[in-house]
């Protein structure tokens, strides 16, 4: 099996290849590198993979790197609100350009596994279905809601509306919710909450790997559709999570009632509809709390919040 993995040198690419590479797929990886290559070079040492340094921007570059490939998992993006409100010219021409470059390139015999996001579904009372109407609040969530639509219209594609990642990976995020909450815990001190109150939901970056190997073994029942991907059990409040956190780390969590949090989503999100299919999270936030104080005691990040 070849697998292509745009944007594999990413947080969710570096966690993802190996697992591809372990299952014994030849894995060809096509990232800009924008945040550097040190996460990949571990691969190299296996005969299956390969890399390829390109532009998704650049539709011939894409185009080339789907050659003979059966399955493209698509992640290569400006990620979150805050990088793509930095770069908005820059975000539509990946996140929204790039998606039609892929399309230009891709068969029917080619499946498409797309890394959508639940920042779709912005603001909502009640809980998120796949059927919920979308609602995106940030740039981000809006070029991702066009990339998702066009897929699905043109591609023989399988679209994840992820929860919002927490845990280690080889590139390191630490702008995402939990991260920087420990991060900043153990680095600062204190933490300063706006609207803490807000709903969001979680999944760990491994449980996001292993949903893209359960597309890959279900794709015949899953092709053309769209998944919410996460646990009910990690629908938690910002408060939630603080609680958690300073329950672990001396800290001080301060709840602002001024002030405001430029991420407005708050949501809660039923995935009953890949659990039925039989997939399951596996790592919770107290796991991946754990994880992340036993690693960001001892490993200085320089850059911390490089991609934003
Ligand atoms: N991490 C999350 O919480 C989360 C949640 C939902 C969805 N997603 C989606 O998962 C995917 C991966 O996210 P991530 O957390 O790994 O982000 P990331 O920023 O770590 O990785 C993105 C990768 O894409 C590459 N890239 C960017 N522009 C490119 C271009 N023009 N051409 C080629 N490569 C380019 C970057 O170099 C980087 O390696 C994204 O599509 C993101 O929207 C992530």
């Amino acid at each position: 099996m070849n697998v292509l993995v745009t944007g594999g040198a990413g947080y969710v690419g570096t966690s993802l290849v190996p697992l591809l590479l372990e299952r014994g797929y030849k894995v060809r990886v096509f990232d800009n590198l924008m945040f550097g290559g040190a996460p990949v070079l571990p691969f190299f040492r296996n005969q299956n993979f390969q890399f390829i340094n390109g532009d998704i921007r650049n539709k011939d570059d894409i185009v080339r790197a789907m050659k003979d490939q059966d399955i493209v998992v698509h992640l290569a993006a400006i990620v979150g609100y805050p990088a793509c409100r930095k770069e908005p010219i820059l975000a539509e021409q990946v996140n929204i350009g790039g998606v039609d470059n892929l399309i230009g390139g891709v068969s029917k015999d080619q499946l498409v596994l797309f890394s959508s996001t639940g920042s779709n579904y912005g603001c909502v009372e009640g809980i998120c279905t796949e059927e919920t109407p979308l609602n995106p609040l940030s740039l981000y969530g809006q070029t991702k809601t066009v990339a998702e639509r066009r897929l699905l219209e043109n591609s023989n594609a399988i679209v994840y509306r992820f929860a919002t990642a927490f845990g280690i990976s080889p590139r390191m995020r630490l702008d995402l919710l939990i991260n920087d909450f420990v991060y900043r815990a153990l680095t600062e001190g204190y933490l300063v909450v706006y609207e803490s109150q807000f709903r969001r939901t979680f999944i760990h970056v491994h449980d996001m790997c292993r949903a893209f190997l359960f597309a890959i073994d279900h794709a015949d029942k899953m092709a053309g559709q769209v998944y919410n991907v996460g646990s009910e059990k990690m629908n938690l409040s910002k408060r939630d999570v603080c609680e958690q956190i300073a329950a672990k780390i001396n800290c001080h969590v301060h709840y602002a009632d001024v002030g405001e949090d430029q991420d407005k989503r708050d949501y809660v999100v039923s995935y009953h509809k890949i659990n039925s299919l039989g997939y399951q999270t596996t790592v919770t936030v107290d796991e991946g709390i754990d994880e992340l104080i036993r690693a960001l005691r001892v490993v200085q990040i320089k850059t911390p919040y490089s991609n934003v």
